[in-house]
């Protein structure tokens, strides 16, 4: 199949031309050579190497194959077999990114591997190697392997409940696994609005980009004020353009506070107090120890409901419910309905849990 040589830099400026005009080969993706470049695969159908055109550009025909099942079918299959127990088995997408952790026998193929893997998901703009999480607000550390277009921006969009989110895994925590828990956060939002029978008001003081605060804000008439924050700066430039995106087409009157800071420090400012009936508490390492530091913001005489999500060992549900019951009675909770349930395993020892609870504070 014929194809048109084109310096990395320029791909997008020739991608641009080539698909507005139908040239490009269906099915087939860019690959990328040796010297920065790429290769955009032609259809039959595009102008003659000779044509004007192309600028003077370089061709090459190169052999494809069609359609693999699995990324590594398109690897070499000597070189497929020669590491095959260490290529990757898994991998995770977060809109256009693709992220990957590499063993250390296949870290020289790496290459090779964002080839294949580039090839087999035509949506997949970027490929980065996985490092772990980092630093105080444990953001990923990503290296970009290699990129369909040129563009190595970690920034990218996914699309959750109809909504668009803006992320950049390497400045703030996003996690897909838990859209489950955001639909969650979304049906206990209008039960305690058809409870109170009037819109709620919301706080989400570790909102990262905003996940969670993307189908509760844009609900028509559901939420009327909302205090959200994040400490991590880059997570909160990241969440102000996300909540105006939320917020675009809703016409409910809403008074919304975005904070950057401490969320223990909030209870200090007098005009956030008593003014919250459903508070979200996503930071699992540590929910335990912030719930009482945000229950002066609850409102009183009134029904209200926490959600909070903790990794906790396997054996210490029961003493964590007690725990967290009795900082709520410490609070003036009655009438409190707590439940502590596992969502998945963390770990051999540890458990990720959600915490709900239902009470009134007097
Ligand atoms: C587990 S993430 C949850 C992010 C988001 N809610 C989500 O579901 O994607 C916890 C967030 O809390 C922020 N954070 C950590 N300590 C904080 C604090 N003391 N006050 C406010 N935010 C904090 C981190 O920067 C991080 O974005």
């Amino acid at each position: 199949m014929r194809h048109l040589i084109v310096p990395s830099v320029d791909t997008q400026h020739w991608l641009n031309r080539i698909k507005a005009n139908d040239w490009m080969e269906p099915s087939y993706s860019i690959l990328s050579l040796d010297d920065d470049k790429k290769a955009i695969p032609l259809s039959a159908q595009a102008p003659k190497n000779t044509d004007d055109i192309w600028q003077g550009l370089e061709f090459v025909e190169l052999n494809r194959r069609k359609a693999a099942k699995r990324w590594t079918d398109l690897l070499e299959a000597e070189l497929y077999q020669r590491f095959e127990e260490f290529w990757p088995k898994s991998y995770e997408i977060i809109g256009d990114i693709l992220i990957v952790k590499l063993e250390d026998e296949v870290v020289p193929h790496q290459r090779e591997i964002a080839e294949a893997m580039l090839e087999k998901h035509p949506s997949i703009r970027l490929i980065c190697a996985d490092k772990g999480v980092h630093g105080e607000f444990r953001v990923r550390n990503l290296t970009p392997i290699d990129s369909r277009d040129g563009d190595t921006s970690t920034l990218t969009r996914i699309r959750e409940g109809g909504k668009v989110i803006l992320i950049d895994p390497t400045k703030s925590y996003y996690s897909a696994r838990l859209s489950n828990e955001r639909l969650g956060n979304l049906i206990s939002a209008k039960k305690l609005a058809k409870t109170l029978d009037r819109p709620i008001s919301v706080c989400d003081p570790y909102a990262g980009v905003g996940p969670a605060m993307a189908s509760i804000i844009s609900s028509p008439n559901l939420v009327d004020y909302a205090l959200i924050g994040d400490l991590n700066p880059d997570a909160v430039s990241l969440l102000e353009q996300n909540i105006t995106n939320f917020t675009r087409k809703v016409d409910t009157k809403m008074v919304i506070k975005l904070l950057c800071q401490d969320a223990r420090l909030w209870k200090n400012t007098h005009d956030y107090l008593a003014k919250i009936d459903l508070l979200l508490v996503n930071l699992p390492h540590d929910t335990v120890n912030h719930i009482p530091e945000l229950l002066p913001l609850m409102r009183k005489n009134s029904r209200s409901l926490i959600r909070g999500w903790a990794i906790i060992n396997r054996d210490e549900v029961a003493e964590i419910r007690d725990t967290i019951e009795r900082q709520l009675k410490q609070h003036g909770a009655t009438e409190i309905d707590l439940q502590c349930t596992e969502v998945k395993g963390y770990s051999t020892s540890r458990i990720f849990v959600r915490i709900e609870s239902w009470q009134t504070f007097n």
